[in-house]
């Protein structure tokens, strides 16, 4: 929002400061200047009210995270859509452009390379194979060990609730677009990490939960057996795409990854953090999984090279700036919900039986 306002553009935020999110008193801090609407995407009439003399929107908000409550990511993140699509249609709203955050969680369990059947999309691992520690994908015609591969846009796979939330979102975006003439994209992000992220939020975004163990002089707690692989983007590389793809027309209609393209594993970046914090690396792995999981997620980020877009900011770069920001900030909130017990209650994460998981 900040870029947007630098380039002295009109800006208005519409956000319904969900409490996961922004805690039970929130405060948004926005640039002077900026039209706030506390509103909701799945009201129509939301809408109607933020849309009046925009010409281009950016669709950031989403209900996201380990919950149960599967319709909830349907209505805010496929109907608050669709309604969006809906009011510019009815009100032939000047709109220019539309840009709507999808995910890498798209991909699933992602694309992975058999030695025998080549290609394959293996289906979630399942929490029978989870129990018994084994994390590794096998492929599913002939159950081998398969090689993870960079994830290509062309092969969606989601399972899981927000996964299928957020596809079906990309989905009725670029056709519902495409139907009425409103150019729009999808970027599927990967893990997006920087300086003013929610800090409340302890269900997702590794970086925070990290670092809150950490400061509070607990052991980190990694599933499985921490060599699964995340791909990490620093959000000033994912405003830059967002730009990036608001000028250029090729991009119309089109989903694009925006990540880094560099496997790093859990284990690597908890450490690199603790290094970072000065602090021995002190973990606790002991076998626990989160159901629905997926074991390697790095994207390949060729089809928006094609576009001119590349990160420029390492992994270091993503850390360094993020503890900067929570220096600055001085503390961290005190009134943190314990998501690992909500998730433990829920089933979410659980304990391997194995003895010697593989
Ligand atoms: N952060 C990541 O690593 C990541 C990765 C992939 C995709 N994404 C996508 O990027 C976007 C932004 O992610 P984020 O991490 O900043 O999320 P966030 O949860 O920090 O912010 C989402 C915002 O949406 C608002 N919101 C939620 N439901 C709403 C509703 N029904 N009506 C209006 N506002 C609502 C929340 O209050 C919050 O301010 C999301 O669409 C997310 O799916 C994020």
């Amino acid at each position: 929002m900040s870029a947007l306002v630098l380039r002295n553009w009109e800006v208005t935020v519409l956000d319904s400061l969900e409490t996961r999110v922004h805690g039970s008193t929130p405060k948004p801090v926005l640039p002077r200047g900026v039209r706030f609407l506390h509103a909701d995407v799945r009201d129509k009439s939301a809408w109607e009210r933020a849309l009046e003399g925009v010409q281009i929107v950016f669709h950031q908000a989403a209900y996201q995270d380990y919950m149960n409550d599967y319709s909830t990511f349907f209505h805010s993140n496929v109907v608050g859509t669709a309604l969006l699509f809906e009011v510019i249609r009815q009100h032939h709203l000047p709109i220019r452009k539309v840009i709507v955050a999808s995910s890498q969680a798209v991909y699933g369990e992602g694309q992975y390379q058999c030695t025998t059947h080549g290609l394959v999309l293996p289906s979630a691992r399942s929490t029978e194979r989870m129990q018994r520690g084994e994390w590794e994908v096998r492929c599913p015609q002939c159950a081998e060990f398969v090689q993870p591969l960079l994830l290509r846009e062309e092969y969606s796979n989601p399972f899981n609730q927000y996964a299928l939330s957020k596809f079906s979102q990309e989905l009725a975006a670029l056709r519902l677009g495409r139907a009425i003439g409103v150019p729009t994209v999808a970027l599927r992000y990967s893990i997006t990490q920087g300086p003013r992220q929610s800090l409340l939020n302890q269900y997702s975004g590794i970086l925070r939960i990290f670092l809150r163990r950490i400061k509070a002089r607990q052991p980190i707690i990694i599933y499985e057996d921490g060599l699964q692989t995340r791909d990490f983007v620093h959000i000033k590389d994912v405003v830059e795409a967002n730009l990036k793809v608001l000028e250029t027309e090729n991009a119309n209609y089109e989903a694009y990854n925006v990540g880094s393209g560099q496997r790093t594993t859990v284990l690597d970046y908890a450490d690199l953090l603790a290094r970072k914090l000065k602090t021995e690396l002190n973990v606790r792995m002991a076998g626990e999984f989160r159901v629905g999981d997926n074991r390697h997620s790095v994207s390949s980020i060729d089809k928006i090279r094609t576009l001119g877009w590349g990160p420029r900011r390492s992994l270091d770069c993503i850390i360094d700036d993020f503890l900067t920001w929570i220096n600055d900030l001085g503390e961290l909130p005190s009134d943190i919900p314990d998501a690992e017990a909500h998730m433990r209650a829920g089933g979410i994460v659980q304990t391997t039986n194995a003895t010697n998981p593989a």
